[in-house]
């Protein structure tokens, strides 16, 4: 590697100390590439000489080839390192590259400019301390620049550093300078930043991003490295309040109980009172074990196992805190989220939502509105796509210890996970607790379902018929219950089409739509069942996860899921209400089957065929499968 140091040479031992005590500095660039980001990077990986030689001579072969500095060499072709890239002639992903000084060791994350990228660069922007904002001196503030700063403001970066590069090509104009610099602090304003230092630059010639330029003398500020050297980030004093997420409870034998974890924010000592959430018990610290044994106090970052002089139940995924300066507890918050995946948000659908360490189920109960990432506008909005951000009401299946985001970035934060597919969906920054849910308390009754079954002399359940429109779920429906009536059993038929006569009718045929449908048919079934009745739904149910949603909601062996499964061309040769002939002729949009998904089901637990069977066979045998 080309990284000459003198102290190499002499003191290879001196130089690796040096190296493990520097500080660390993690920052994120953004622009576009015709801002001259890729350029920046590329220097300031050459000027630190983070080049290994092979990378350098390649770099002057290719600089010459693809370059666009003649024969001088193209920073930017280092940076932009992917052929892809080459050819599109944009970045796409976020790239990690490391350098050092002699004074400070940095991870800058590379993030593509355009709006299709925003779940990139807030990858990027959320393990970074500072963002560099790149500004055209020619161009000034853009929307893009409103954009990026929106969405590292959104991920708790309180340092921005405005690079206001190309000034060559303005002569080095200072007017230009401070009219930018003026109009940025402006806007920003409202981001909540802690520091924002303008430099005035020249990527692709050098000029104050490692030495003075004097080009313009009229500045007086820090070069770009300078800075970089010396800031100081704000969140590193900001986190002072104790928090370890327990990763593992340590219980090799019965003497020995610890929680390990790292360490988030704060310090902790023997002798202090802590508390642990959500479970609100309190003990005091026994002992702390570091990587190196035993010792009487650890700080931010360290990885260490707590011993408490009480037995308390404290599991993976918990939080100590100290007592004085605890976390919330809450079940229910309001958050930022960004939408990272195609498929798009709809609330009322049960997702996982990973915090530090626990995952726990939950539903995005209301999106607030999404906020135009451009204009920072807050728009009305039923769902959040690709790329979108938005303000959502959350409602998770278990209480968690939180902090607000702004507070703490590890206790406020969390991903939101596909529960099918896996995929992460989403990050969230969580603002506030939402304390509507511990003013309300679940009334004891004394009638209860068993009682209520017993009276009725059943098993009260939920046969959910689920297919396609057409697929015969109401018909074979009806006959069932005819059949169980005609038995003595207590029943009750709710039917897609009836209920969306009344208790639905103010919902359509859209994802979310569908959604919102099949909560409320869970819930009023739930009640039914709670009554003793033995409850037939006919919906089309479309989505697995609002299935499976229902199914959980109900106790062991009351949910029956009963699969019509009728191939679509035989729905569509059917086509009773004619909506299929509609849906075709794209008179009738959002049909399933046509231009909406049905997913079919997996682990249904009846499933039937009415392609050979009468509708009273079919009957006939969920009746005798029941039975059994
Ligand atoms: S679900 O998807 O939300 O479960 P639901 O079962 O309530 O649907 O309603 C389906 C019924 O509404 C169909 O049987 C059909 O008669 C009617 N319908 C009207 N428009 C549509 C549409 N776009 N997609 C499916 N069904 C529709």
């Amino acid at each position: 590697m080309s990284h000459r140091s003198g102290i190499i040479e002499n003191d290879i031992s001196a130089y690796l100390n040096a190296q493990a005590e520097k500080s660390f500095l993690r920052f994120i660039t953004c622009g576009s590439v015709d801002d001259g980001k890729s350029t920046l990077i590329g220097r300031l990986l050459y000027d630190s000489k983070m080049i290994f030689e092979d990378q350098l001579a390649a770099l002057e072969n290719e600089s010459k080839k693809h370059g666009t500095q003649g024969q001088n060499i193209d920073f930017a072709l280092l940076v932009d390192g992917l052929a892809a890239e080459r050819e599109q002639g944009i970045t796409i992903d976020v790239a990690y590259r490391f350098f050092t000084t002699d004074k400070r060791k940095f991870i800058v994350a590379d993030t593509p400019g355009h709006e299709q990228y925003t779940r990139n660069m807030a990858t990027g922007a959320s393990t970074a301390d500072l963002a560099v904002l790149m500004i055209d001196a020619r161009k000034g503030i853009l929307t893009q620049t409103k954009r990026h700063s929106f969405i590292v403001s959104l991920l708790g970066i309180k340092n921005i550093v405005l690079a206001i590069n190309k000034l060559d090509l303005v002569d080095f104009n200072q007017e230009i300078f401070e009219q930018i610099n003026q109009e940025y602090r402006e806007f920003a304003s409202e981001l909540g930043f802690d520091e924002i230092v303008s430099i005035p630059i020249s990527a692709l010639a050098g000029d104050n991003i490692l030495e003075n330029s004097e080009n313009t003398p009229w500045y007086s500020g820090p070069t770009l490295m300078e800075h970089l050297e010396t800031v100081e980030i704000s969140s590193e004093q900001n986190d002072f309040f104790f928090r370890l997420p327990v990763q593992w409870v340590n219980r090799p034998n019965h003497e020995f109980r610890g929680f390990s974890g790292n360490i988030s924010s704060g310090s902790v000592s023997v002798g202090d009172e802590i508390i642990a959430l959500p479970s609100l018990r309190t003990s005091i610290v026994k002992s702390i074990i570091g990587t190196k044994g035993k010792k009487n106090s650890a700080e931010t970052g360290e990885a260490i196992t707590l011993c408490l002089v009480d037995e308390i139940d404290i599991s993976r995924g918990d939080v100590i805190a100290n007592v004085n300066d605890r976390p919330e507890v809450t079940d229910q918050f309001q958050a930022h989220i960004i939408w990272m995946h195609d498929d798009d948000m709809l609330p009322g659908r049960p997702y996982l939502f990973k915090t530090t360490n626990k995952t726990i189920e939950g539903v995005i109960t209301e999106l607030k509105y999404k906020v135009n990432v451009n204009s920072l506008e807050h728009e009305s909005s039923k769902i959040l796509k690709l790329n979108e951000v938005g303000l959502v009401n959350i409602n998770l299946g278990e209480p968690i210890g939180f902090d607000a985001f702004n507070n703490n970035k590890v206790l406020g934060s969390f991903i939101i996970i596909d529960k099918f597919t896996n995929n992460t969906v989403a990050c969230g920054m969580i603002n506030f607790g939402l304390r509507r849910a511990s003013n309300i308390h679940w009334q004891a009754v004394d009638v209860n379902k068993e009682s209520r079954a017993k009276q009725k002399h059943q098993k009260p359940k939920v046969l959910w018929f689920t297919g396609l429109s057409g697929s015969g779920k109401s018909t074979i429906a009806n006959l069932v219950e005819k059949k169980l009536h005609a038995m003595g059993n207590h029943t009750y038929l709710l039917d897609g089409d009836n209920v969306r006569h009344g208790l639905n009718k103010d919902l359509g045929f859209t994802d979310v739509d569908r959604v919102e449908n099949i909560r409320r048919i869970g819930e009023v079934a739930h009640l039914m069942v709670d009554s003793g009745l033995i409850v037939l739904t006919a919906f089309i149910s479309p989505f697995r996860a609002e299935r499976q949603m229902v199914r959980k909601m109900m106790g062991d062996g009351e949910f029956i899921e009963i699969f019509v499964d009728t191939p679509l061309e035989v729905c569509e040769q059917r086509d009773i209400k004619g909506l299929y002939k509609k849906a075709r002729a794209g008179q009738l949009k959002n049909f399933t089957g046509i231009d909406s998904s049905y997913e079919v089901p997996q682990i249904a637990e009846i499933h039937v065929n009415t392609v050979d069977n009468s509708a009273n066979e079919v009957a006939e045998f969920i009746i005798g499968k029941l039975m059994a």
